[in-house]
Order: structure tokens, then C-alpha cells, then sequence
């Protein structure tokens, strides 16, 4: 009688101060979008050009900003190198950990083309099926010996990894770009977009992943080219400019996926999840920019004309030639740290600096179930 009491004691004792256990992640391995890419796109399709890169890196660095993205700070904040790209066959080092995500992606495989449609073909279960090849061939080389050592993951890193998500603003955006309506969005796409999901998390927790971090999908109805891509409404949108039907889809989103963290939670009784509230940090920057020290809030800070300096037809980064006259959009706006929007897209280098301050906090917790 009196062992199991001293062992049950000590065994609270041990829950307690497990959860004051500072985590340590050898290794991150990140699936997404253009939100995380830190060079898959380029690496498959071609650079993202200059400016791109250019308040941080110097020259471009596979990621569509101008300098670190939010998944390069959380490496930075835990002690890890920035990712190299799965897709990137070109001086890797994957000992850290590897990123599956590339510009573009949705969740839910798309039927079309990227030169059709611009989205790229990396899905999520495409991502997961890099990481499973990953997971075994990086094993097989790193048995090699020698320099293969020092550039894969030691095997037992897979299951004390970070594995981190920020996808499923593409799955919104392309359904919207197909005429669908917000409400055959809500009812139909997104259930079965949070569905794909889940099975990509229970996947990578069947090989081993234990530690999950999850953002949820920003207020795409502030950003320049869902804007600019339909004619919406005047009463489409609210006081701060942003497109109320598109920013409500987010929502609606983020609920599910919300709810799909904690039904992951139930049933992957020895994963820690986290879930992260990525839009409240997005949106609180495009209302209170002023607030925060930037400049511009909608308006991109490379780009070219319009109301956004966005035009979907004269990227940042591009030539194009309008009139028989060559149009260069090389040149960013002259503070890029004060402004929320790099391109019309994606947000800026001072931007995801912000959005990673506001959940940083979480790092701290995340090998710890909630
Ligand atoms: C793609 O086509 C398949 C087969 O027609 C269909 O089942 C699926 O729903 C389509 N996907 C999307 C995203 O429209
Ligand atoms: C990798 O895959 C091969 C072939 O399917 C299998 O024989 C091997 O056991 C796997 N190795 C690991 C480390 O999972
Ligand atoms: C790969 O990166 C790790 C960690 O930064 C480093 O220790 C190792 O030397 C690198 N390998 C090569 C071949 O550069
Ligand atoms: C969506 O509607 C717009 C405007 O009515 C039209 O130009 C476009 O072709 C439609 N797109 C699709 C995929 O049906």
C-alpha cells in the first residue's frame, strides 16, 4: 500500500515539473505555403528574383519577402539553422531538420496546373509523402558515414522534432477564385480540406512525430490580390479596408481547424499540439499598423500602380513590358521595416517578426501536451 502511494506521489511529482521542462526540438520539419517556403519553389520553378531577400540576405533566398519568414525566427528562437528545402538539391543540409512547403500550396490537391492556375502542385499529402521517402532515405545515406553524417538527421531526432504547419490559405483562395460561393466554401470545402489535414497529422504522428505546432490561416481579405482579383462590393468591406466575406472564410477556417486540433488531440493521446493564433496577430497589425511603428498597412511595399501598388499582371521582381515600354519592379518602397505587405502577398520581413514576437511564447510549451 504504502509503494503505491510513494509511486503515485512521485509520479504527480513528476507531471508537475515535466511541464517546467524547457523543450528541446534537435529538428524542425515544416509543411506549408509560400507563408513557410524557404526555397521549394524556387527550387522546382525558378528564383523568386530580386528584391526578394534583399533588407536581409542580401540576395534572393528562395522565400517571397524580403528577408526572414516566421518559420526563421522560431529556427533562430530554438537554436536551429534555417531550413533548407527538400526540393533544394543544391548545398542542403538537412541535420536540423528539412522544409516540405513550397509557395502555393493548398492542403487538397488541386486539378489544375501551376502554369493554369499558379498554384503549385506540392499539396499536403504530397508533402507528406517527401517527408515519409525523407524520413527512410535520409537514414539509408546518413548510415553512409563520413559527411553524410553531419548532413541528415540522427534518427532518433524524428520523434523529438518540431513539426510545424502553415497552410491552408490556397485551399481558400482557389475556391474562391473557381466562383464558388462563401457558403458552398463553408459547407462543402473546408470540411473536407480540415478532413486532408487531420489525416496528414495522424500520418506523420503513425511514423513517430510527437510534437505538432499549428498556425491557423491569416485575414486573407486584407491582402492586395484576393482584393484586386474580383470586383467586390463597397459594403464587401469593413473600416479598416479589408474585404469582410474573404476575412469571415478565414474564420470560418480557422474554427474548424480549431476543432480538428482538439479531436487530434483526443485521439493522438501522445502528440502535444499546439494551436496557434496567427490571424489575431495578422489582423491586429493591419488595424493598429500606426500603432506598432509601420508606415503602410495594404498598400504593398514593392509592387506597381493601383490603390495596393499591386497589379497582378506587374509582380515584384518582374520585367514585363507594357506599351513597348520595359517595366522593372526591382525596387522596393524605402522603409520595407515599416511596412505590413511586402508584395501584395506576402508580408514583410518587420511583419513576420511581429506576428513570430506575439507566439513565441508558446515554443516554451510545445513538447508538453496541453
Ligand atoms: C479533382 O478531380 C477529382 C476527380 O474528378 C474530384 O474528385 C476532386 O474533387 C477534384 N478536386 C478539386 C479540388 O476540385
Ligand atoms: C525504408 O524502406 C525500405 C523499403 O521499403 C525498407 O526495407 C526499410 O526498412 C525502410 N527503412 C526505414 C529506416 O524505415
Ligand atoms: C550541416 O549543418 C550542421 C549544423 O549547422 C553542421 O554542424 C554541419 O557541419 C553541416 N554539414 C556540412 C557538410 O556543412
Ligand atoms: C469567375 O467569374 C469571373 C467573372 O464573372 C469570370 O471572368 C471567370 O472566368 C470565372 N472563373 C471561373 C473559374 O469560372
Amino acid at each position: 500500500m504504502k509503494s503505491i502511494i510513494s509511486s503515485l506521489f512521485a509520479l504527480s511529482l513528476l507531471s508537475l515539473s515535466s511541464a517546467h521542462i524547457q523543450c528541446h526540438f534537435p529538428a524542425i520539419f515544416n509543411f506549408g505555403d509560400s507563408n513557410s517556403d524557404t526555397g521549394g519553389l524556387s527550387a522546382a520553378f525558378g528564383q523568386a528574383g530580386p528584391p526578394h531577400g534583399s533588407s536581409f540576405f542580401g540576395s534572393p533566398a528562395g522565400r517571397y519577402c524580403d528577408g526572414r519568414l516566421v518559420i526563421d525566427f522560431i529556427a533562430e528562437s530554438i537554436g536551429l539553422p534555417y531550413l533548407s528545402a527538400f526540393l533544394d538539391s543544391v548545398g542542403s543540409n538537412f541535420s536540423h531538420g528539412a522544409n516540405f512547403a513550397t509557395a502555393g500550396s493548398p492542403i487538397r490537391a488541386l486539378n489544375s496546373t501551376l502554369r493554369q492556375s499558379g498554384f503549385s502542385p506540392f499539396s499536403l499529402d504530397v508533402q507528406f509523402v517527401q517527408f515519409s521517402n525523407f524520413h527512410n532515405r535520409s537514414q539509408t545515406v546518413r548510415s553512409r558515414g563520413g559527411i553524410y553524417t553531419t548532413l541528415m538527421p540522427e534518427a532518433n531526432s524524428f520523434s523529438q522534432a518540431l513539426y510545424t504547419f502553415d497552410i491552408g490559405q490556397n485551399d481558400l483562395t482557389a475556391a474562391y477564385f473557381a466562383n464558388k460561393t462563401v457558403e458552398q466554401i463553408g459547407t462543402v470545402d473546408i470540411p473536407e480540406i480540415i478532413s486532408q489535414f487531420k489525416n496528414a497529422v495522424t500520418n506523420i504522428y503513425n511514423q513517430g512525430g510527437r510534437y505538432f505546432w499549428i498556425h491557423n490561416t491569416g485575414p486573407i481579405g486584407c491582402l492586395a490580390y484576393v482584393i484586386e482579383w474580383f470586383p467586390l462590393k463597397a459594403s464587401d468591406f469593413d473600416s479598416h479596408g479589408c474585404a469582410s466575406p474573404l476575412n469571415n472564410l478565414a474564420q470560418q477556417f480557422n474554427h474548424a481547424l480549431k476543432q480538428a486540433v482538439i479531436e487530434l488531440r483526443t485521439f493522438l493521446s501522445e502528440a502535444a499540439i499546439t494551436y496557434l493564433d496567427v490571424y489575431s496577430a495578422k489582423h491586429e497589425l493591419f488595424v493598429h499598423a500606426q500603432g506598432h511603428g509601420f508606415k503602410r498597412s495594404l498598400v504593398s511595399c514593392c509592387g506597381h500602380g493601383g490603390k495596393y501598388n499591386f497589379n497582378k499582371h506587374i509582380w515584384c521582381g518582374k520585367k514585363v513590358t507594357v506599351k513597348g515600354k520595359e517595366i522593372y519592379i526591382g525596387k522596393p518602397c524605402d522603409e520595407p521595416g515599416k511596412a505590413v505587405v511586402w508584395d501584395g502577398v506576402h508580408f514583410t520581413q518587420a511583419a513576420n517578426k511581429f506576428i513570430f514576437d506575439k507566439i513565441v511564447t508558446g515554443l516554451s510549451m510545445a513538447c508538453h501536451r496541453h
